[in-house]
């Protein structure tokens, strides 16, 4: 882990930001509605704008003893560290970064306490931000590290990988995985505003765009047909990076998943729906090894294989799978499994926490932009949607 410390140069600088940046957007601003921990997820092409609408009416006091831990991961620091880094150091803060080895095998409460360990030294206090900057593993880490330092400070999503910006940045979810299970120590902690950059994405390799398509897919079979229905017909343009297409894709996406979670912060009952494709994406991440298959292409091949549970169930023609795998396949996503036993995956879907008792639970698709969650789907019906 590299450390940089570097200081505000200028501790007399007006903090009025809009005064100093005089930036020409068309910045869009998602509300995320949760009574008292109420956030806004801001979006836009340029970090001078986020930063003046999304960070300087929470940061208008004088700043000049404020100081702020920035993580991220070696790719994405080569990328924006300097450029963030410095918009933070525009509003007063003292800036500590740490960037830490790129991957899932950072969320750890190893990693997390070399982190207490940094923000102990650079003297981070309860008033003292954490900044999360780079893909969902960073957010859940770094969010896990402000949820526990001091038992919370203030903490602030910078998401730059598209499934980042459209699902795990959103909802308050963060967690580091244990050598047993993914995601099972954590919290649910909102961050006070979310900055996204889509321009950050121009130098997202191009499966890892992929990953984040097919939740933005998902979204649409989740909640709303005709955004499914734009998504296909602008796929190609959203996978050559149409930044202006891609942006409305993420504010949706970004919609649709805030809508949500402000109706069920903490998944009692319908943000279970955001699992579809999850149960049979999840057996198959488990039964590969983390690490053969993405989030997203694992849930790529969940949400035909679930689709067609519904179909053999006789909720859904045959067309609708189609036409999901068309989508999915436009976006560079695999849709047929590995060659794994059946048996064996079922034997993983049995461990999933949407089960009651020896029930796997699914969320399955009842009609173009609907799911319900189902807890009686016979495994015969299950085998053969995946043979
Ligand atoms: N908290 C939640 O609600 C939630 C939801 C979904 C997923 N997650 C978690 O998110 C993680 C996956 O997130 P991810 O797919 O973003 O993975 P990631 O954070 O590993 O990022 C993917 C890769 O892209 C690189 N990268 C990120 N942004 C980049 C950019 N702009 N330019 C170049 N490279 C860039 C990263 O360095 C990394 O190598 C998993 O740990 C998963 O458990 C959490
Ligand atoms: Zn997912």
């Amino acid at each position: 882990m590299l450390v940089v410390q570097s200081i505000a140069k200028n501790l007399q600088m007006p903090y009025d930001y809009k005064s100093i940046f005089k930036v020409v957007s068309d910045i869009k601003t998602i509300p995320v509605q949760l009574e008292k921990r109420s956030y806004s997820i801001y979006l836009d092409d340029n970090w001078e704008s986020l930063f003046q609408e999304g960070l300087s009416s929470i940061y208008t006091k004088d700043a000049s003893d404020r100081k702020l831990l920035l993580i991220t991961d070696e790719n994405v620091a080569n990328w924006y560290q300097q450029a963030v880094e410095e918009q933070f150091r525009n509003l007063g803060f003292t800036v500590t970064t740490a960037v830490i080895k790129p991957g899932e095998s950072a969320k750890t409460l190893g990693e997390a306490e070399k982190l207490y360990d940094i923000a102990l030294e650079a003297n981070l206090d309860r008033q003292s931000l954490v900044v999360a900057l780079g893909g969902g593993v960073i957010g859940d880490l770094a969010g896990f590290v402000a949820a526990t330092y001091m038992r919370g400070v203030p903490f602030v999503q910078i998401p730059t990988s598209l499934l980042a910006q459209v699902d795990s940045s959103v909802g308050g979810k963060v967690a580091v995985n244990h050598p047993k299970a993914k995601n099972v120590i954590g919290a649910f902690y909102q961050p006070q505003s979310v900055l996204m950059n889509v321009s950050s994405l121009k130098t997202l390799p191009k499966r890892e765009l992929s990953t984040g398509l097919a939740e933005v897919i998902k979204y649409g079979v989740i909640y709303d047909e005709s955004f499914l229905s734009w998504l296909e017909t602008h796929m190609t343009d959203l996978m050559s990076l149409d930044l202006s297409l891609l942006s409305k894709a993420i504010q949706r996406s970004c919609e649709i998943k805030a809508d949500v979670v402000s109706q069920d912060e903490t998944e009692q009952g319908l943000r279970a729906i955001l699992n579809f494709g999850h149960t049979v994406g999840h057996a198959i991440e488990s039964s590969a090894g983390y690490g053969s298959y993405t989030h997203g292409e694992a849930v790529s091949i969940g949400m035909i294989v679930e689709t067609r549970i519904t179909h053999l169930m006789g909720m859904v023609p045959a067309e609708y799978v189609n036409r999901l795998e068309a989508v999915l396949i436009g976006a560079g996503l695999p849709v047929t499994l590995p060659d794994v036993d059946p048996n064996v995956l079922i034997g993983w879907m049995r461990h999933d926490k949407k089960n009651i008792g020896d029930k796997i639970g699914f969320v399955l698709p009842v009609g173009p932009g609907r799911v319900e969650v189902f807890h009686n789907v016979e495994t015969d019906i299950v085998l053969e949607a995946l043979a």
